[in-house]
Order: C-alpha cells, then sequence, then structure tokens
C-alpha cells in the first residue's frame, strides 16, 4: 500500500460514476455532453490514481442497464466510447498502465470490440497501475455467466461439489485474479450500488459524494482517500 501525504492510499479503489446527465441539465446542454467531459474525467483519473500510487483502479462504464437509455443516448455513448478507447491507450503506455475489462463485451460492435481487446493486449506487460473497465457490465450477469460455467465443469466431472469454495467462486468471476476493492467511491449522491460488483464489494469501505462526476478530480479523490484513512476497517468484528 502506497502513502500519499501521510495517508495510506488503498490498493484497489471502484468507481461508480454517475451524474453525467444532471451535470449537462443543469447546463441547458443534452446528456451526451456530460458523458463527454465523463469521460475527460476518467482520463484525468486515471493519471491522477497512478501518480497517487493506486494499484487498481476501477470503474463502472456501462452497464447492462444502461441498453434500456434511448437510441440517442447509447449511441453517443457508444461514439464516445470509440474516441476514448484510443485516447485511454495513449495514457496508459504513457503511465504504464495496464487495460482489462470486465462485463460481456460481445454485444457491442466489432470494431468497438477490436478496439476493446487491442487496449488490453497493447497494454498487458504494463506493470504500475491496472485500469479495470466494467463494460456491458452487470453483478448479477457476471455472476449468472460464472454458473453456468461452473456446472458445466460440474456436469464434464472437473469440479467436485464439496470443492465449491469462496475462493473458487471468485475464480469464475470476470474479477478473477483481481484483489476485492478497498474503497469505493459513487459520485452524485445516491445511496446505492446499482449492481456493481455485489460479490466483490462485501468488506469494502463505501464514500458517497454530492460532487457529479463530469466535476469530480484529483482533490476529491484525495478527500475521498482522506476518509478511508478516518476508517476502522472492521473484517467481521475485528479492527485491523
Ligand atoms: C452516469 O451518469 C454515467 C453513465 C451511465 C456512463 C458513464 C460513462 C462515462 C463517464 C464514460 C466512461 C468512459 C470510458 C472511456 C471508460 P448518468 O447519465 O446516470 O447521470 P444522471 O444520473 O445525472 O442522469
Amino acid at each position: 500500500m502506497a502513502e500519499y501525504d501521510g495517508m495510506k492510499v488503498p490498493s484497489h479503489v471502484a468507481i461508480i460514476m454517475d451524474g453525467n446527465g444532471r451535470w449537462a441539465k443543469k447546463r441547458g446542454r443534452p446528456r451526451s455532453f456530460g458523458h463527454a467531459q465523463g469521460c475527460t474525467v476518467v482520463e484525468q483519473t486515471v493519471r491522477d490514481a497512478a501518480d497517487l500510487g493506486i494499484d487498481y483502479l476501477t470503474v463502472y462504464a456501462f452497464s447492462t442497464e444502461n441498453w434500456k437509455r434511448s437510441e440517442e443516448e447509447v449511441s453517443a455513448l457508444m461514439r464516445l466510447f470509440r474516441i476514448y478507447i484510443k485516447k485511454l491507450l495513449k495514457v496508459a503506455l504513457e503511465k504504464n498502465v495496464k487495460v482489462v475489462m470486465i462485463g460481456e463485451r460481445s454485444r457491442f460492435a466489432p470494431d468497438l470490440i477490436a478496439g476493446l481487446n487491442e487496449l488490453e493486449e497493447k497494454t498487458r506487460d504494463n506493470t504500475r497501475m491496472t485500469f479495470v473497465i466494467a463494460i456491458n457490465y452487470g453483478s448479477r450477469d457476471e455472476i449468472r455467466r460464472a454458473m453456468t460455467r461452473m456446472a458445466e465443469d460440474v456436469k464434464r466431472g472437473l469440479v467436485q461439489p464439496e470443492a465449491v469454495s469462496e475462493e473458487l467462486i471468485s475464480s469464475y468471476l470476470d474479477t478473477a485474479g483481481l484483489p476485492d476493492p478497498d474503497l469505493l467511491i459513487r459520485t452524485s449522491g445516491e445511496l446505492r450500488l446499482s449492481n456493481f460488483l455485489l460479490w466483490q464489494l462485501a468488506y469494502t469501505e463505501l464514500y458517497v459524494t454530492d460532487v457529479l462526476w463530469p466535476d469530480f478530480n484529483k482533490d476529491e479523490l484525495i478527500r475521498a482517500i482522506r476518509a478511508y484513512n478516518g476508517r476502522e476497517r472492521r473484517f467481521g468484528g475485528v479492527v485491523s
């Protein structure tokens, strides 16, 4: 765990980036304007997190429920992803950041899938920070897909029912090999998990700020880390 300004920097920070729509509405602009600013903030947050010594940064970029938004908004988000995949590749190469995706990418257009694959492949050997993008991600869908694969392995005799441990379940999830988040930040004030990392957040400290995602910045990230440092970490009753 790194230190910054006398504070312990949590190894894994996860973020629910909420409030793009409200930010745009306050300015009398379309929701896509908020998403565009939100993307710029994602790019900057990757830099800030790497500079602060965070080891893993996970962001909720597009949920399985987000397909239900208007066609106009979904296609604006797809356009932005196409642009930002390229920008993120530059940032990741510059900052020695490895990018990985969780979620079910097969529903995206072929060129977008190719871009996401390229982002992972070209950053595979980077070591300073791992940036996890949850895209077409929903925790229940992740668990459903994991259970389907596990049931197949049981049927084929590769897994015995008695051998199903918490570690084994974790190894079937999209986040296999990644540590659980230490700190979850949710912007824009809502007190919900919104189907994000339900299994992985079991012991995570939660921090909710009223700041809208497009207004999030390094100072806000440091504020969240400061709040985290003020918490007593409890794992089943024992203060660690
Ligand atoms: C929540 O705001 C935001 C989203 C549904 C999309 C978040 C996506 C980004 C910020 C882009 C991520 C980009 C990359 C490149 C990883 P909202 O629309 O729910 O806002 P509202 O609650 O105010 O309506």
